[in-house]
């Protein structure tokens, strides 16, 4: 029997961190997944969320001095806003403090218990509040954690043990019945040698903080984060509710490959406790790094996914995201490849290939689809090739890889591109024929845009539009397909580039905190700034302003200006102001300290600047805007404004 419906999951979370690339690209791959299903016809529920409770992130409510409720209400709307701005669309945003959640892990705790695999104990042992995992001194020699590397504490508690140990077999039994359980194949054989050197019952409750859900069967007791998490797939979709079965079991659960051992082992150690189908499919896929390191605030190398869609695009940055590396492994965020990319394969291949076909129904067809004559042996070797497309498509996303699938469709739109030049249709004087080879070019795009749409539903709806055409679930090669195009419009900017110099700047806003004079120039005001980090600049702006009128202003800092000694104080880095003639007025970006500047379209790939490179990026005033290469300075939040019109910036 074939299942109609299709159901995926992302990982839920952690609100301690803002969300990054690395939470966008499993997001952004879900949403594929979701989105390939609902081409195909399917009835689709797409879940993702935040995981809200424990310690982790009980500690980072505290030490931003929040109450934990108000800080993860502040928190979890980053995520939403983010795929918003992704063009996520998910069915569910789940959040583990919603109250038909607590319901859910309710019952399922019961269901365990009613089966006689939750007793009580006592535990000793570590336990890292990072990961959120409990380990055996042997596991964590030294109080490190074996995962991340962060100090791990002692542990004594009482407790509720899960009866783990007691589904070893089984497991082994369903990895065997099952082979796509985990996947890809490469991740199976650590998680059974883990099995076999004997499987320990799980610490389930947490007695010293209370920033979760009640244990049910005793007051005083809290449970376990990961308990509480895993649940979430089963509250999605409306369990305890009968309903929920329309779409359980899920699909496939993506999952990053940190987090397969919750995934593969505990979770459905707990279905089969509480005797409740298993997920069919528990996908992992490899980490994300940014130049050879995993993402985090602390190294610096954090990116948000808004930094990516002001550079590239929200379809440039899901396309740039999937397109390079196989999705089941580690993998570098190549920045340089992806403007390359961009450019040959988006603008170039892609973008031409609908601009030119566009024109050419415009001009010759007064902007409506022609019928097609007789088929000629090319087109119908296009015909064919456009029928397999979407097959060969769903047999790599069947696989989960992402980078086959899109190689696959730009294999095609390679074919497209080989037949205009082959064809030369601006030659062709006889009508009929010409009717034919533009019929067969819009067709064929059509199809592209559904087969992209998946990926970057933006642009193919976008194309879809231009071509006259709606989306549906029928993407054979048509031979009646009838619509007016409109005028061609560029579908991918080419104007990000990796060369010019303004991409190694690293502005940011930041906020004056104190102004001082310069002990040695009469000139120089040394002014200390607040970039989310604390940086002391000299600037000469003494003559322009007073020392209360700069404090607690909003400037723009070059971040990563080389450091220079300024008559005995050094200076770290420079505010930009507008000048003209005899007047300076600082610029004025909007956000708060330590946001972006940039310049939407020019990639960011700052590196440290010497005083004379940055000289030669010329920026200048047209109005209140302030532009380079007629491109506006902005932050998140808007334009940066200046105060003089046609001024130079220093
Ligand atoms: O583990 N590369 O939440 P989390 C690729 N709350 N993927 C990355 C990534 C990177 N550099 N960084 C993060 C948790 N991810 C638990 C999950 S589920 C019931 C509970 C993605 O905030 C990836 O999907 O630490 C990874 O598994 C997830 O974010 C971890 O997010
Ligand atoms: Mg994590």
């Amino acid at each position: 029997m074939t299942k109609n419906t299709f159901y995926v999951t992302t990982p839920i979370y952690y609100v301690n961190d803002k969300p990054h690339i690395g939470h966008a690209y499993t997001t952004i791959a879900a949403d594929v997944l979701a989105r390939w299903h609902k081409l195909k016809g399917e009835d689709v529920f797409f879940l993702t969320g935040t995981d809200e409770h424990g310690q982790k992130v009980e500690k980072a409510a505290q030490a931003k001095g929040q109450a934990t409720k108000e800080f993860v209400d502040s928190v979890a709307p980053a995520f939403q806003q983010a795929w918003k701005d992704l063009n996520i669309e998910y069915d569910r945003f789940i959040r583990t403090t919603d109250t038909d959640h607590k319901e859910t892990v309710t019952n399922i705790i019961e269901l365990c218990n009613k089966n006689g695999d939750i007793y009580k104990g006592q535990y000793e042992g570590l336990y890292c509040v990072s990961c959120e995992t409990f380990f055996t001194e042997l596991q964590a020699p030294d109080n490190l954690c074996p995962d991340c590397g962060k100090d791990v504490s002692p542990l004594k508690e009482d407790t509720y043990y899960f009866r783990l140990s007691k589904y070893a077999d089984k497991l082994l039994e369903l990895y065997e019945k099952q082979p796509l359980f985990i996947s890809p194949p490469h991740r199976q054989q650590e998680i059974i040698n883990r099995i076999k050197e004997g499987l320990k019952d799980l610490s389930v409750t947490r007695t010293s903080f209370d920033w979760g859900i009640p244990w049910p069967l005793e007051h005083g007791h809290i449970t376990y984060v990961w308990y509480d998490a895993l649940t979430n797939y089963l509250t999605g979709i409306g369990y305890p509710k009968k309903a929920y079965t329309k779409y359980w079991p899920a699909d496939v659960h993506l999952v990053g490959k940190e987090i397969i051992w919750f995934h593969t082992v505990i979770w459905p150690a707990m279905l089969m406790s509480a005797g409740l189908e298993l997920p069919r499919q528990v996908f992992a896929h490899g980490w994300l790094t940014v130049n050879g390191e995993k993402m985090s605030k602390s190294k610096g190398n954090f990116i948000p996914p808004a930094d990516l869609i002001r550079k590239y695009g929200v379809d440039g940055t899901r396309y740039g995201l999937l397109r390079d590396i196989p999705f089941g492994q580690d993998g570098d965020f190549n920045e340089p490849a992806l403007v390359k990319r961009i450019h040959a394969e988006l603008a170039d291949s892609l973008g031409n290939l609908l601009q030119r076909s566009l024109t050419l129904v415009h001009k010759y067809c007064e902007g409506k689809i022609p019928s097609p004559g007789e088929y000629g042996k090319e087109e119908q070797a296009l015909e064919e090739a456009a029928n397999h497309l979407i097959h060969h498509m769903d047999g790599h996303i069947k696989k989960v890889e992402f980078n086959k699938a899109l190689e696959t469709a730009w294999s095609f739109i390679g074919d497209c591109n080989k037949y205009v030049n082959d064809t030369q249709p601006w030659t062709v004087s006889d009508p009929k024929r010409l009717n034919t080879i533009l019929y067969t070019l819009m067709e064929s795009l059509r199809i592209i845009a559904h087969a992209i749409w998946p990926f970057m539903p933006g642009s193919a709806e976008n194309m879809l539009h231009q071509l006259g055409q709606q989306r549906t679930t029928q993407f054979k090669f048509q031979h009646d397909t009838k619509g007016k195009i409109t005028e061609p419009k560029v579908l991918f900017s080419k104007d990000v580039t990796v060369d010019d110099p303004f991409s190694h700047l690293d502005l940011r806003v930041a906020k004056i905190v104190s102004v001082k004079d310069h002990p040695n120039a009469d000139k120089l005001y040394v002014v200390e700034l607040d970039v989310g980090e604390k940086r002391t600049v000299c600037a000469g702006l003494k003559e322009s302003y007073t020392k209360e009128e700069l404090k607690d202003k909003l400037v723009v800092l070059v971040y990563n200006l080389q450091p220079a000694d300024l008559r005995g104080v050094e200076s770290q880095g420079m505010i930009l102001a507008a000048v003209k003639k005899d007047a300076v007025r600082i610029l004025q970006p909007k956000g708060k300290p330590g946001d972006l500047v940039g310049i939407a379209g020019v990639p960011r790939h700052p590196k440290p600047v010497m005083f004379n490179e940055f000289t030669k990026i010329k920026m200048q005033t047209s109005k209140t805007k302030v532009l380079y290469k007629d491109k506006e300075l902005t932050t998140d939040e808007g334009p940066v404004f200046s105060e003089l019109d046609e001024a130079k910036v220093r």
